[in-house]
């Protein structure tokens, strides 16, 4: 049939070239651009990281401001797709509620459909950008049973957000800068990561010529698994369990070892990264300082880091080649932050988004670009009659 390789899980398949991401994973490497993530994490915002991703260069002062004030401008949800959230369950996990109301987006604004237009998708990315975390923080105030607010536009990007997340009708919400730095910061490591499942997810649905919003849903949904994006999630989850269990952490190991249920070490181990993660390092550095400027203790902080000496001790970690990856300490500063543990793949996702965004317009601007179209090995039954009864 022409079929070349079975290649479970791409490990070995490459559907596009890109300008946007650069890793080496050996290295322990990763590039926005062609700018080290280090120098962008202790430099940049993630406006402008967005700005980066998206038109390949950084803004000047001026396109920053401009690109900024037109993402506040389009910070307001319609009024219908804030009722919208009156039709889902309280109790629905954000994720879902995130890439329903993305995939809504389509409804409200379908000049997205005109993918060829370059101010459509230039308004379509703005749209998306502004209305992301105003729907995520509905998302968290509706599993709370709290009021939604509107979004206040004399503040920046993170700021916003959080005040829509923890502000309340009753009394005005103070922003305190180490959160809002903190997060700032979390959201850049998160910005891109070429062709991961959800960024692939992305480029396959674009590739049909489907809109950015329905595209963008399709990667959220890819995102919540507890292997790709959910593991900020399950990590958290896994730290509570062996607190509450009583177990110890060496067991713990232990049981994961011995793949026993199935269990694996969350948080650990990366498809790309067989040295160390990048961003687990910077996310490390964050966890210490943010949890001690909040004068937080966490004793889930003093579990995260006994595991993790444990496992890079331990033989089977060692061989495998499994070290922390970005979502092994992120939940915990999240915590710390007053985000519900539900929240957390929520907030990778508002991160990821100009990366999608990018992969989306990169795939769109490429003439080589094809229908994304894999092939498979068919193992099943020779052709058989039908019976004759
Ligand atoms: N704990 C225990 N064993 C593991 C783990 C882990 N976290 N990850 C991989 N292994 C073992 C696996 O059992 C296999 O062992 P064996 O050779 O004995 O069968 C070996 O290591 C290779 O694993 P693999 O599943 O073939 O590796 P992969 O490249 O397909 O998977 C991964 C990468 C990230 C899905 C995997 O390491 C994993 O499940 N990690 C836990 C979930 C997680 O933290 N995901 C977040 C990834 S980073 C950010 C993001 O993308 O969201």
């Amino acid at each position: 049939t022409g079929l070349t390789s079975l290649d479970y899980g791409f490990v070995n398949t490459a559907p596009t070239r890109s300008k946007i991401t650069f890793i080496d994973g050996e290295a322990g490497i990763l590039r926005y651009r062609g700018y080290p993530i280090e120098q962008l994490a202790a430099n940049s915002s993630f406006l402008e990281v967005a700005y980066l991703l998206i038109n390949g260069e950084l803004p000047t002062a001026d396109e920053l401001a401009s690109f900024d004030e037109r993402i506040r401008r389009h910070t307001l949800l319609h009024e219908d797709l804030r009722s919208f959230f009156n039709a889902l369950p309280h109790d629905a996990h954000p994720m879902s509620v995130l890439s329903s109301a993305v995939s809504a987006l389509s409804t409200f604004y379908q000049d997205s459909l005109s993918i060829h237009d370059p101010e459509q998708v230039e308004l379509s990315t703005i749209r998306l950008l502004a209305k992301l975390p105003v729907i995520a923080a509905y998302a968290h105030k509706k599993s709370l049973g709290q009021a939604f607010l509107y979004p206040d536009n004399s503040l920046s990007f993170v700021d916003n957000f959080l005040r829509l997340n923890f502000g309340t009708l009753a009394e005005p919400y103070e922003i305190n800068p180490t959160v809002s730095k903190a997060l700032d910061r979390l959201l850049i490591l998160h910005a891109d990561h070429e062709q991961n499942a959800s960024t692939s997810t992305v480029r396959l649905v674009g590739s049909t010529q489907a809109n950015l919003f329905a595209s963008v849903s399709a990667g959220i949904n890819a995102l919540y698994g507890p292997l790709h994006g959910g593991a900020n999630e399950a990590v958290l989850d896994m730290l509570a369990t062996i607190r509450d269990s009583g177990e110890g952490v060496q067991r713990f190991v232990e049981r994961v070892k011995n793949k026993e249920d199935g269990v694996r070490l969350m948080g650990f181990g990366h498809r790309v990264y067989k040295n160390y993660d990048p961003r687990a390092k910077l996310v490390k550095e964050s966890a210490d300082a943010v949890l001690a400027d909040l004068g937080v203790h966490d004793p889930l902080l003093d579990i995260a880091k006994e595991l993790e000496q444990i496992a890079l001790d331990d033989d089977y970690f060692i061989q495998r080649k499994l070290y922390p990856n970005v979502d092994f300490y992120t939940g915990v500063i999240y915590k710390a932050m007053g985000f519900p543990t539900r929240m957390f793949t929520v907030l990778f996702a508002i991160g990821r988004l100009p990366g999608w965004i990018a992969h989306w317009r990169e795939l769109n601007a490429d003439p080589a670009t094809k229908i994304g179209r894999p092939q498979q090995l068919y193992v099943g039954e020779p052709e058989r009659q039908y019976p004759t009864r």
